[in-house]
């Protein structure tokens, strides 16, 4: 499997980072729903939120780096499909979740900034601040993080959706050309 992309397929990094950053979103949802069971104040909470916090961290990092490869990476597949509102639609489907997963991460640095809590990394070390404490600004950061997170889920949903179209209606290669092991 050819470590770039090449014009009809995804190459190892690119996939790798899709399903990487995949997993780590979901891992995320998981935490965050395990630590809002452990009760507020509790230090299996404190733990949780700490995984999450670096787990999303870890994910900002991933993002920052798939953005860049994909600068960098400049023989992107072409979109499959004949209809070309459909390919308009998916280009921005993409772009938008490239935004998302973008924010996501960044809106969490900054409830934890405004909260002021440290944002460990593995207990490694701690990333700064972004911003002073500041309640009012934290209470907003956290509606923002939560409606982001249901933004997200609602247009990977349908991204999700138009994969398995492809794969099952149009029975073309777009699913194929990046799941992991596969060759085009
Ligand atoms: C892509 C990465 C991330 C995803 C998908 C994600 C997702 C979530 C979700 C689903 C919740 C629960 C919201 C709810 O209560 O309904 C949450 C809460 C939270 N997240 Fe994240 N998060 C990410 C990154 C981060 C990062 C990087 C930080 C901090 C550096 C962070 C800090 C927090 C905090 C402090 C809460 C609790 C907010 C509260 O108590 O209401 N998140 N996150
Ligand atoms: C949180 C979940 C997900 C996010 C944020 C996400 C994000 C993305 C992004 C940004 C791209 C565009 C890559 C590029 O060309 O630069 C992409 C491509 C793709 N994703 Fe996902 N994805 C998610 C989940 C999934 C899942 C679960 C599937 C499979 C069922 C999937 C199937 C695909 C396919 C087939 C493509 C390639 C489209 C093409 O070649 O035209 N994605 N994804």
């Amino acid at each position: 499997m050819p470590f770039r992309n090449t014009a009809e397929a995804y190459g190892s990094v690119a996939k790798f980072l899709h399903w990487a950053i995949v997993l780590l979103i979901i891992g995320q949802w998981l935490l965050a729903e395990a630590a809002e069971d452990a009760g507020k104040g509790t230090p299996e909470r404190a733990s949780l939120m700490g995984w999450h916090i670096s787990s999303g961290m870890l994910i900002l990092m991933l993002v920052l780096v798939r953005i860049g490869w994909k600068i960098v990476n400049k023989g992107q597949p072409a979109l499959l499909g004949d209809v070309v509102w459909q390919r308009k639609t998916a280009a921005a489907g993409h772009g938008i979740l490239y935004l998302l997963i973008l924010l996501q991460p960044l809106t969490g640095w900054l409830v934890v900034s405004t909260g002021g809590s440290p944002i460990g990394f593995f207990g490694w070390f701690d990333f700064p601040a972004l911003t002073a404490e500041d309640h009012d600004f934290h209470e907003t950061m956290e509606s923002v993080h939560k409606t982001l997170f249901n933004v997200l889920v609602a247009v990977a949903v349908v991204h999700v959706a138009a994969a398995l179209y492809h794969h099952w209606i149009l029975k073309d290669a777009t699913l194929r050309r990046i799941l992991p092991f596969t060759r085009s």
